[in-house]
């Protein structure tokens, strides 16, 4: 028997993911045919981060991400996840410049790539641009801890230690209206903390088992990041070594004359009912 489709994560079934006993799982994509390939897979959330801007522009800092790169990226991620709840980062500085300025460029992000949730970095001093996106209808999940548009601020990307000023940060999230939070590169003993005085999910990233949900860019996971890659990172296929070998083969047959083969029969293929050849039928 086949079984239905399994219903689309929406912003409240994700929020009430916290009560569970199960952890949530979450990765990055920046394109259709990663986001439907992690959605297929399962994955509660996916997220358009602006890592996008490292891990697949080649630049050192997410800092040089535009909006426009943001929208043209969760577009196609959105084409390709039918199920999984689609979050997308507002890049730099497009929440920094006042609540209304927020809104607009949120907005924009929601009416055109067709999300169902926007991501920004901060604490308390972010509290009154998160209230006034949940105000106007646009869910937010938050980021805090080490927070990668602070990266001159912060002196690189380091640990955050700083108790007082992370359990500071996560509550004011949480009281502005966010429906989860990103905790990024914290000591494992503190995000669990934070977590457990928590209503929303935590979702770490080098921040230890004691958070709620775990995401991964998706480029490290595969093992197809070139540049920089955190200590934390679990590495669960070698992408990179695929690529290479494959592309070798492809040089050296083309190269011996041995691809393409020659064309055994000049009879052409059988036809299938929608008389296309056979042949094309998984070709583009
Ligand atoms: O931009 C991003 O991919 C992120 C994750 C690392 C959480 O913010």
């Amino acid at each position: 028997m086949t079984q239905p489709p399994p219903s689309p994560m929406t912003v409240p079934k994700f929020r009430a993911l916290k009560g569970e006993e199960r952890k949530i799982t979450m990765l990055t994509a920046y394109d259709y045919p990663t986001a439907r390939m992690l959605d297929e897979a399962g994955l509660d959330g996916i997220l358009v981060g602006d890592s996008l801007g490292m891990v697949v522009q080649g630049k050192p800092n997410t800092l040089g991400v535009t909006l426009e790169h943001m929208i043209y990226h969760a577009e196609m991620v959105c084409r390709g996840a039918q199920r999984a709840l689609v979050v997308v980062d507002m890049p730099f500085p497009t929440y920094h410049l006042g609540p209304q300025k927020a809104i607009e460029v949120a907005a924009r992000i929601l009416q055109e790539t067709g999300c169902a949730a926007v991501k920004l970095e901060g604490g308390a001093n972010r509290a009154d641009i998160i209230s006034a996106l949940t105000e106007a209808n646009i869910p937010v999940m938050g980021h805090c801890g080490l927070m990668p548009h602070s990266v001159h601020m912060q002196g690189g990307f380091r640990l955050q230690r700083d108790e007082d000023q992370l359990l500071r940060d996560a509550l004011a999230i949480q009281q502005a209206g966010a429906f989860s939070m990103v905790i990024e590169c914290v000591p494992d003993a503190l995000a669990e903390k934070v977590s457990a005085a928590l209503e929303i999910p935590t979702i770490g990233i080098g921040a230890g088992p004691g958070c709620d949900g775990q995401i991964l860019v998706v480029h490290d996971l595969l093992g197809y990041t070139l540049g920089y890659q955190p200590k934390f990172v679990k590495r669960y296929a070698d992408l990179q070594f695929i690529v290479k070998d494959a592309v070798e083969q492809y040089q050296q047959e083309v190269k011996q004359g041995v691809f393409p083969e020659p064309r055994k029969s000049k009879v052409p293929p059988p036809h299938n009912s929608s008389g296309m050849p056979r042949t094309l039928q998984t070709s583009r």
